[in-house]
Parts: structure tokens; C-alpha cells; sequence
């Protein structure tokens, strides 16, 4: 795949492993796999989410897809102490699922915003879930990112990251959609849940710990940034400086929201 925001190299693939447990207890606690043993896990990268699912879910059995050659191979070596019976990657396009087997559950994180055509990724696990099979989704909201102080080399950082994703072909704000998405599909049941950080100077630790991983999430697009010459290298320092000065600020403010939904195929 081309045009992905974040990249390939080593460097991203350890970010989200580091990304997944850091932000797994903010996620996994509205998440119920459990009894749902055959599950299929839709763009499961380098195998970070499926290291919890399989920690978390001692009985889940995992198709996980993924288009990227190179995610899977990481995967694979991430995966390793685990019971190869319990998860198979299977390389393939979400857009256009072609599996043989139907399954109880279904989990999606993080992935929907690559996609040029989210709709054809839920009617495709739509289609590959029993009745009463149920999604878990969990995706990004970019424009609910709010801080302070003012910071205007993030603020440019920001909007290239954003401007960006668009022209892949994703959408930076898709989590607002994933009720709509998953209704047209024909799921049913539909809930939605704003999940996410609201930090502040009452919290400093946990502050500069998200401040620092913020940091490593924008530079991971910093390389395509340039490519497409929408920032040069001293927005990047000017980027990180910023972040770097949130931390510190004695009025600082890290507000992002991300969007769970879960829904049941009738
Ligand atoms: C940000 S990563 C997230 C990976 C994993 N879900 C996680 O949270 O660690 C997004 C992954 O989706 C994969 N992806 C993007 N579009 C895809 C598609 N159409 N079909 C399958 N995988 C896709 C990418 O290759 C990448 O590995």
C-alpha cells in the first residue's frame, strides 16, 4: 500500500506495539470478546491489538487481516510465544473480504481512518458474521484535539498531519461516523462511545507520559510530511519543541477524544 501516513519502517512497527499497550486500558474496558471465540481482527498491522486480544481472551481463536506484507512478517515475530492455533494472518484487502468461514465477533482499531472506502470494510465484516455476531470498532476523532498553551508549530504540524490522511484518501475524523457507517451496513444496536484524555498539570506524570508518546505518533508521518511539502524539517523541531513545552506548562491541557462503537448483526 502507498500512500500510508504512518509507514513501514521499524521505527513505526515498535511505536504500535508501544501505541496498543499504552492505550489498552482505555480501550479494552468497553471491549466484551468474551464466549466470542472465532474472531476476526480487520487490520491487525504488526500484531499489537492481537497480543491483547490473545492475552485477554485465553479462548479466542483470530483471523487477522492485514494488507501489508511487511506488518504481517512483524507480526509474526511479535506473535511467536503464542499457540499458533490461536491466530492466523491472513494477507488481504478489508475493502473486499473473501473468507471462507463466518465468525462471532469482530474487532477494528485504528485502521478505518487509511481506508478510502470504510463502508465496503463494515459490509465485508457484515457479511463474514454469524447472526448476533457482534463489531467492535475504535477510531480516531482528530478534531477533538484541544490544548493549551497555544502552540503554533504543533497547530501547523497538526493541520498537515490532517490535510495529509485526507489526500491518502482517509479521513482523520471517521470515528464520527462509525454509527452511520455501521447502520448502513445493517448492523443493529448500535452504541457509540466517546473515549479518550483529558490532561492536565493535576495528572503531570501521565501528562508528559502521553505527551511524549503524542510526540512519537506525529513524527511517525513527519518523513511523508516532507515528501509532500506540506512542512519542512524545522516544523518537525518546532512540533516536538512545542510538545515538549506543553508538558512543562504549568497550565497545560491535552484533550483527545476517540470513538468506540459496538453493534450486533441482527
Ligand atoms: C495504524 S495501523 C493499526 C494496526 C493495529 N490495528 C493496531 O492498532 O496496532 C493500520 C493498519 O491497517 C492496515 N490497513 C490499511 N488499510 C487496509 C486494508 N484496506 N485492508 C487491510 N489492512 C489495511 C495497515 O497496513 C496498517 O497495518
Amino acid at each position: 500500500m502507498g500512500n500510508y501516513i504512518h509507514g513501514y519502517l521499524t521505527g513505526e512497527q515498535d511505536r504500535l506495539l508501544e501505541q496498543a499497550g499504552m492505550l489498552a486500558p482505555l480501550i479494552y474496558p468497553w471491549v466484551d470478546l468474551a464466549g466470542r471465540n472465532k474472531v476476526l481482527e480487520v487490520g491487525s498491522g504488526v500484531g499489537a491489538q492481537t497480543k491483547v486480544l490473545l492475552e485477554l481472551y485465553p479462548e479466542i481463536n483470530l483471523t487477522c487481516i492485514e494488507l501489508e506484507a511487511s506488518q504481517i512478517e512483524k507480526a509474526q515475530v511479535n506473535l511467536q510465544n503464542y499457540p499458533s492455533s490461536q491466530f492466523r494472518i491472513i494477507q488481504q484487502d478489508a475493502q473486499n473480504l473473501a473468507l471462507e468461514e463466518k465468525y462471532d465477533g469482530a474487532f477494528i482499531c485504528w485502521v478505518l481512518e487509511h481506508v478510502s472506502e470504510p463502508q465496503l470494510v463494515i459490509d465485508s465484516v457484515f457479511n463474514h458474521l454469524s447472526p448476533r455476531g457482534i463489531v467492535y470498532i475504535t477510531e480516531v476523532f482528530n478534531s477533538s484535539f484541544h490544548y493549551f498553551p497555544q502552540c503554533d508549530g504543533l497547530a501547523a504540524y497538526y493541520n498537515a498531519f490532517n490535510e495529509l490522511q485526507k489526500e491518502n484518501g482517509g479521513n482523520p475524523d471517521i470515528g464520527l461516523q462509525l454509527g452511520n457507517l455501521l447502520k448502513k451496513s445493517g448492523f443493529e444496536n448500535i452504541e457509540l462511545k466517546p473515549g479518550g484524555l483529558h490532561l492536565d498539570q493535576s495528572q503531570p506524570a501521565l501528562l508528559k507520559q502521553m505527551v511524549e508518546y503524542w510526540k512519537k505518533l506525529m513524527k511517525s508521518a513527519a518523513e511523508e510530511l516532507i515528501l509532500s511539502g506540506k512542512i519542512d524539517q524545522a516544523t518537525v523541531k518546532a512540533m516536538e519543541a512545542d510538545l515538549d513545552q506543553l508538558a512543562q506548562h504549568p497550565e497545560a491541557v491535552f484533550f483527545y477524544q476517540f470513538i468506540q462503537a459496538k453493534a450486533f448483526k441482527p
